[in-house]
């Protein structure tokens, strides 16, 4: 990167100091102390008294400090400080602190299998803290899910319901292709019908036939023979009313046509293990109830 900007602020955070000292300066030269300057204001006069000293001196140490500081700490361009203190050090600092003192609180449980800690009131009660702070963004506070974000309450799970701590440990990505290109639009029509028959809805006999034949060919590899879904593709559950991007005909159909990629991030470099632990219990914890 060029030290352009650097040398930039450098040299215009030293000049605009120079320039207060050297104004401060010719203020205190040349006064005639006791007489006026001349101006006038509706009979108020101004005389030409130069600065009082606490004033005067106020300003110096202003000055003297001003520098000092931007010797210790980082603030002239890239001039790292004397200090050596920086942002991220700080915070790094800082994080270990929390970690020593808060990280035997989470690690207690580490132990505990998921099924069993859904079941510890403390335990759920940090986690529901957790899940406020990281995951209610997505899903929402209750975990009801939106569009596009899964319900965590509801018995349906997309990557399985006993791999919920793998889910949050590495994050999953889904795959479901766009189908438009082999399909075209009849094709993609035809099959959307027969996904609207699987979820039980009233549909076109003679479409839903020629749509069958699509689903058997080229979705029940992840979908499943049954269209029952396979946690192994995250591939949901087609026989039921519950729809991640929608319910209407429409929806249904945009998402065959374009594909989705629903991406759940990884939570166990952001958090470490002991707290997805517990995140994971917590989740087990709602849709058991
Ligand atoms: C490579 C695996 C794969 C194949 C093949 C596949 N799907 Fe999917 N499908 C998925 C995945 C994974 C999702 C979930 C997408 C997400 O979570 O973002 C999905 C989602 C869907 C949804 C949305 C469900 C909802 O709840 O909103 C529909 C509808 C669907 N697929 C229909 C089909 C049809 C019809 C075919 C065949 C033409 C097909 N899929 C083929 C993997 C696949
Ligand atoms: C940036 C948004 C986002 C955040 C934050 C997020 N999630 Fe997710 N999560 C998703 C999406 C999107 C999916 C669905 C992925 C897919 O389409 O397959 C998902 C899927 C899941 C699943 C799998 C559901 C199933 O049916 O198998 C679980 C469990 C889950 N999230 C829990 C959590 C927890 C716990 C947190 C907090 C630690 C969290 N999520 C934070 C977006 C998010």
């Amino acid at each position: 990167m060029s030290s352009f900007f650097s040398w930039f602020v450098i040299i215009g955070t030293l000049a605009s100091l120079l320039y207060f000292f050297l104004l401060l300066q010719m203020n205190r030269t040349g006064n005639k102390p006791g007489e006026t300057t001349g101006h006038n204001y509706d009979g108020i006069e101004e005389y030409d008294n130069p600065l009082p000293a606490w004033w005067y001196w106020g300003f110096i140490f202003s000055i003297v400090f001003g520098i000092g500081y931007l010797l210790y700490y980082p603030g002239l361009g890239n001039f790292p400080g004397l200090s050596g203190w920086t942002q991220v050090g700080q915070l790094e600092a800082e994080q270990a602190l929390a970690e020593a003192r808060y990280g035997p609180i989470f690690a207690q449980y580490r132990d505990i299998p998921v099924a069993e800690l859904a079941n510890n009131p403390a335990a759920m009660k940090m986690g529901h803290r957790l899940f406020i702070n990281n995951c209610a963004v997505c899903h929402g506070a209750a975990a009801t899910g939106s569009f596009g974000f899964p319900n965590l309450t509801d018995s349906e799970w997309l990557w399985g319901g006993e791999n919920i701590e793998t889910t949050l440990t590495h994050g999953r990505t889904a795959a479901m292709p766009a189908w438009q290109s082999v399909l075209g639009d009849a094709g993609v029509q035809e099959v959307t019908e027969y996904v609207l028959q699987l979820a039980g809805r009233e549909v076109d006999a003679d479409l839903s036939a020629r749509g069958e034949v699509h689903f058997t060919t080229y979705c029940t590899a992840c979908h499943g023979p049954e269209a029952k879904g396979q946690a192994m593709f995250g591939a949901p559950d087609l026989t039921n009313e519950i729809w991640l991007y929608g319910n209407s005909r429409m929806r249904i159909e945009h998402v065959i046509k374009n594909g989705r990629n629903g991406v759940m991030p990884a939570f166990e470099p952001r958090l470490g293990a002991d707290k997805v632990h517990i995140l994971a219990a917590y989740v087990k914890s709602l849709s058991a109830g």
